[in-house]
């Protein structure tokens, strides 16, 4: 491997001239060749410096660091979460029909079991069978925190189209401004509490469940009637007193942040109903079955993986920008932020080494066209590029909002032209001649209008935002992590990096309500005693 990365070192080096324009020069088809498809999905990855050589040698790194045999490990149910001795088989929750083995035993009928579960609690939910004190369920409150909140917020907003059922509402923030703004206005007798963790032991979630059970309580005599609980930890939901009739369990080789194929998105299946669930879970089935199946350079996984590679890894950018032009995907930045960086934000290797390379770049975005009226002049005139992950539909969910779609793609496909394409000096300054300047205030109000351009940018464009595509999509990204982890040579799988925060938390409290906390640093004492003053005057 070390001796493709100092190869790939090389074919990086010897592009210091190179514009992504002479490549399409160099080679007619490159905009064809350059795009890969799968099951209607769509990855352009030709506006980016990755040559023919770059290419071949990045498809050699994931041969060679066993892209292949570490994904049919995974699937099988291997411990492949080597540092916590987990199986990795959140794949298991969206394909039903599949069947897995793991220590001898088929974990499907757990599976199916738990979802036929939650389809027919939503059944009843939805057509008010199942109800509140007040009457049918008119809102629901998910309370979760990272992947027990990032997925099914970001779901549940990408799928607004298809929503019919219970208004949906995510509390995460131990901030009490989270929970109160969102409780207030809500109707406890028909609202319909979900606390979503997997360990339940989260601070945050259970300080915010504990605030919901408290609201409900001042007005509803069963509060416990109205909740829900989803987690692996089944013996600890019933100590919060939640009946194991509406607690839906998880197994530990379902990751946090890859969990809202399962229970964790329970509120996401009462939004949109158990149908549009399962396509969903089919869409990411579908990826499954692509990952699976293609080969290496057929594969969007990993030509995904490989153009985050050559781009963080290879040219040295330090982040990267995920920019849906769907105003739906609203939370896709978040929820990939913490897709990537807890998964791959690490700095030891597998076998406990220090890694040699570096790992995860700082992942980030907004949709367009917001963005474009904020950050987009640091990415097309900053020093440092940003690679561009663009994301765009064929069609939106309002035909008689047709033009605004138009607007919208016009929109995404014009940055990406004018990221790599630029305008240089010259044209610039013909720009200022044609407002009249000349002389030195020419030149220098004209270099302020250069685009360097050459910057790298890959689009993925879907035919719609349906529950299937949205399932294809977050399946992609999941693979693309997973790919990356393998060739860095680390576990995706664990974060060990939240843990120190957490415990410093309990430690610090006391020192906030006057504790003497001699263990803490002077600047956190400091800051603490201040604290306490301005909070006390
Ligand atoms: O603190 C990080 C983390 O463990 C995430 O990995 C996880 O998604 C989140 O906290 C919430 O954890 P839980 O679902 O156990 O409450």
């Amino acid at each position: 491997m070390n001796d493709i990365w100092t190869r790939l070192a090389s074919c990086r080096a010897a592009q210091e001239d190179l514009r992504i324009s002479d490549l399409f020069d160099a080679n007619p088809a490159r905009a064809e060749v350059f795009c890969t498809s799968a099951d209607g999905l769509v990855f352009d990855w030709s506006k980016t410096t990755i040559d023919d050589t770059a290419r071949d040698l990045l498809l050699d790194l994931a041969e060679a660091a066993g892209v292949e045999a570490r994904r049919d490990a995974m699937f099988s149910g291997a411990r492949i979460n080597e540092t916590e001795n987990r199986a990795v088989l959140h794949t298991a929750l969206r394909n039903l029909s599949g069947s897995v083995t793991l220590d001898g035993q088929d974990v499907m009928p757990k599976v199916r079991e738990t979802f036929d579960r939650m389809a027919a609690f939503a059944g009843a939910l939805r057509d008010g069978s199942y109800a509140g004190q007040g009457g049918k369920i008119t809102d629901v409150v998910n309370i979760g925190i990272g992947g027990s909140d990032l997925g099914p917020y970001m779901a549940a907003l990408a799928l607004a189209p298809y929503h019919d059922g219970p208004r949906t509402h995510f509390v995460s923030n131990v901030d009490g401004a989270d929970i109160a703004d969102t409780l207030r206005g809500l109707n406890p007798e028909t609202t319909l509490v979900i606390v979503a963790s997997k360990t339940f032991t989260t601070i945050e979630t259970m300080t915010n469940a504990r605030t919901a059970r408290d609201w409900m309580a001042g007005s509803v005599t069963d509060p416990a009637a109205q909740f829900v609980a989803l987690s692996s930890a089944v013996d600890k939901t019933s100590e919060f007193g939640i009946d194991s009739s509406r607690v839906f369990g998880f197994e530990d080789w379902v990751g946090g942040r890859y969990s809202v194929w399962g229970p964790i998105g329970l509120s996401v299946m009462l939004a949109v109903g158990a149908d549009d669930f399962s396509d969903f879970l089919a869409g990411g089935a579908a990826m499954d079955a692509h990952f699976r199946q293609a080969p290496l350079a057929q594969s969007l996984p990993v030509l995904l993986a490989l153009t985050g590679i050559w781009h963080h890894q290879v040219c040295g950018y330090p982040t990267r920008a995920v920019l849906p032009y769907d105003n739906r995907l609203l939370r896709l930045p978040a929820y990939l932020q913490q897709l990537e960086m807890e998964s791959n934000g690490k700095r030891v290797a597998m076998d406990g080494s220090d890694l040699e390379i570096d790992s995860g770049p700082v992942v980030w975005g907004e949709p367009g066209t917001n963005g474009q009226h904020a950050f987009y002049q640091l990415i097309h005139q900053g020093t440092t590029p940003v690679p561009c992950e663009f994301i765009l539909a064929a069609r939106g969910h309002e035909p008689e909002l047709e033009h605004h779609h138009i607007l919208l793609a016009a929109n995404c496909l014009a940055q990406s032209e004018a990221l790599m394409r630029g305008r240089d000096l010259e044209e610039a300054r013909k720009l200022m001649a044609a407002k009249g300047l000349t002389g030195a205030e020419l030149d220098r109000q004209a270099r302020h209008r250069v685009f360097p351009g050459n910057r790298p940018s890959t689009t993925l464009l879907i035919p719609q935002l349906t529950p299937f595509a949205l399932g294809q999509i977050i399946a992609l990204y999941e693979h693309r992590v997973f790919v990356e982890g393998v060739i860095l040579g680390l576990n995706s799988y664990d974060q060990w990096g939240v843990e120190l925060g957490k415990e410093l938390a309990l430690q610090v409290e006391p020192l906030l309500s006057g504790g003497m906390g001699d263990d803490h640093d002077p600047s956190t004492r400091h800051l603490a005693r201040l604290f306490r003053e301005l909070r006390y005057q």
